[in-house]
């Protein structure tokens, strides 16, 4: 079938605003849009610029706006999204070109809220640091996450002040708040009580829509929540 790629164009060295433009590409149902673009780029516009590496929706660094909603490219099918497309740069980073905006921002809130096990006791001699079934279940959702960036740039919230943690940081701070073996709880806890944290979310729902590994982020903020007002995490 034959579509229309309606793409959103930047390029700082020749221009000073984004600028829309078309090209026809044929395409099969089952292509993936990102097949749709490598055509473009391939064959008829290599100036055309996007990030993506794995194509299955596992590195997460190709999110954009498809026809109007945040998606990856390499999940989303051409028989999905009709004959006419628009592509355009997630919101609220700033776009460097075309499709590729600056993350920078995005991972410092990740790196803010220390995404990584914090426990100096030495583990039971000879062994790992064991965990139970139900204790590993209560965080395995936001151990899915792969910083894709649909969600905090798909936030009215994160529009408003860029400065708020956003949901992919609360959703990395749950997998670790809700972790037996992490010994850092009161503090990441306090992180996420921050002015700029989790009560910045006012459930909007844009960032479960957007998630494209189906985390329930808006059940992960509310249980940050709960451990905030209870100063705990419960059993
Ligand atoms: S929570 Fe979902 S949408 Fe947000 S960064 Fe992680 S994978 Fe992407
Ligand atoms: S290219 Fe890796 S998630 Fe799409």
């Amino acid at each position: 079938m034959r579509v229309t790629l309606k793409i959103k164009r930047f390029n700082p060295e020749l221009e000073e605003k984004q600028h829309w433009e078309e090209y026809d590409v044929d395409v099969e149902p089952n292509d993936q849009l990102l097949d749709a673009l490598n055509k473009v780029k391939w064959y008829e516009d290599g100036t055309l610029t996007y990030r993506r590496s794995c194509a299955h929706g596992i590195c997460g660094s190709d999110a954009m706006v498809i026809n109007g909603r945040n998606r990856l490219a390499c999940k989303v099918l051409m028989k999905e999204l009709g004959k006419k497309v628009t592509v355009e740069p997630i919101r609220g980073l700033p776009v460097i070109k075309d499709m590729v905006v600056d993350m920078e921002p995005f991972f410092a809130k990740y790196r803010a809220i220390k995404p990584y096990l914090i426990n100096d006791n030495e583990p039971p001699a000879g062994r790992e640091r064991y965990q139970s079934v139900e204790d590993r279940e209560r965080f395995d959702d936001t151990t899915k996450c792969i910083l894709c960036a649909a969600c905090t740039t798909s936030c009215p919230s994160f529009w408003a002040n860029g400065q708020y943690v956003g949901p992919a940081a609360i959703v990395q701070a749950h997998r670790f708040i809700f972790d037996s073996r992490d010994m850092a709880l009161h503090e990441r806890l306090e992180i996420m009580n921050d002015t700029m944290g989790v009560w910045r979310c006012r459930t909007v729902f844009n960032c479960v829509e957007a998630c494209p590994r189906d985390i329930n982020i808006t059940k992960a903020i509310g249980d940050v929540k709960k451990a905030i007002l209870e100063g705990g995490v419960g059993g």
